[in-house]
């Protein structure tokens, strides 16, 4: 027993890795183990004989299960050990900038405007970019040679000669997405229509590309009176401070009667201020949706009546925020973006922005 003992204490004492000690463990106490083999002879001793060599056994095999149990500690030890010596770390190292992004204006101010008409019950619609002439034009009550649609320098799909399909453009206006989400939801209905709209113009307020909100509101009896609500409402928040509008009746072949809108505001020293002041600043056309665009869209114009607008959200952001030029929103110079730009985390609530 005893050269039993020492013959696998020695060969844990030397063993180098885990594999080994389960080798061991195996030769020692496996079923065929030899410590194993001694334990079935115990049932041909006599009983005064396994009264001794029984316990004696089973010291034996604690013995060297603890062995192997702490030769594997120590094993892990050392490995961790040499580990720590090759892999550290200096954690008084000054940590590595990393570039930080701002928050375009145009998306600042479209999140704006869109929680200040989620107050109001508004959702929010999408619409295609590569619209067809039809919802871009006809559905809109805008026939084939209106002159609306050479003013409003639209870019068109190229097709190849012998493509007869009717034309697809870069929709001009968001107008068309009223027309969508009609069709899809019907009414009563409560939308705004935030995108990308296009024409062939640029100059310092003017570019090919910019921004429009469309809005929309379809009920029984809605009216003139709760559009201009709905905007002063939208005005005050958005610009934090009571704004006055003014209706002018003008014409928009998607509304009838149509109405342009102004907002309040005064001009010092070349400085525009929206809230205060005598002065107006014409800001979104709009009107009560016109009967044909009902139908077109599928809805009853017995039975319905609502509102629509549209303004540019560029226009918008550049009054609340005093940016000059249009054209530098689209340059993407990184001065411009950081000078301009919201902070990724600044959330927009209803006043967001505001006072910054
Ligand atoms: N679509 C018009 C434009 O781009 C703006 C507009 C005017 C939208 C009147 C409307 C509206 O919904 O009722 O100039």
């Amino acid at each position: 027993m005893d050269d039993l003992r020492q013959k696998y204490l020695d060969a844990v004492a030397g063993a180098t890795d885990e594999s080994a000690l389960e080798d061991i463990r195996v030769q020692a106490m496996g079923k065929q183990g030899e410590v194993a083999l001694k334990m079935r002879e115990l049932g041909k001793m006599t009983p005064d004989e396994r009264q001794t060599a029984g316990p004696a056994l089973n010291k034996l095999k604690d013995e060297i299960t603890s062995a192997i149990a702490a030769k594997k500690s120590a094993l892990a030890d050392a490995a961790l050990d040499e580990r720590l010596r090759h892999e550290w770390l200096d954690v008084t190292l000054p940590g590595r900038p990393r570039p930080q992004g701002t928050i375009h204006p145009v998306s600042q101010v479209t999140d704006e405007v869109g929680a200040i008409f989620a107050d109001m019950g508004f959702a929010v619609a999408e619409g295609p970019q590569i619209e067809s002439d039809w919802f871009n034009f006809d559905a809109l009550n805008i026939p084939p040679e209106h002159p609306t649609r050479t003013e409003m320098d639209t870019f068109y799909m190229h097709r190849d000669p012998g493509d007869d399909r009717p034309p697809h453009v870069l929709r001009t206006h968001t107008s068309p997405v009223q027309i969508r989400a009609m069709a899809k939801h019907g009414a009563p209905l409560r939308v705004i229509a935030p995108g990308r709209v296009y024409r062939a113009d640029y100059d310092q307020t003017h570019t090919p590309m910019f921004h429009q909100i469309e809005g929309l509101a379809l009920d029984r009896d809605l009216s003139m009176a709760n559009l201009k609500w709905v905007l002063e409402e939208f005005f005050s928040a958005f610009f934090g401070t009571g704004v006055r509008t003014r209706l002018r009746a003008s014409h928009f072949p998607f509304t009838e009667p149509s109405a342009e809108v102004d907002i309040q505001c005064s001009w010092e020293g070349g400085m525009v201020k929206v809230g205060e002041g005598d002065d107006w600043l014409e800001v979104l056309g709009s009107g009560m949706v016109h009967p044909k665009v009902l139908s077109a869209a599928g809805v009853d114009p017995d039975q319905w009546q609502g509102f629509a607008f549209g303004m540019g959200i560029d226009r918008l952001a550049m009054l609340k925020y005093g940016i000059p030029d249009l054209r530098a929103f689209f340059d993407s110079d990184l001065r411009w973006l950081r000078h301009y730009g919201f902070p990724a985390l600044d959330v927009p609530t209803l006043h967001g922005g505001v006072n910054r």
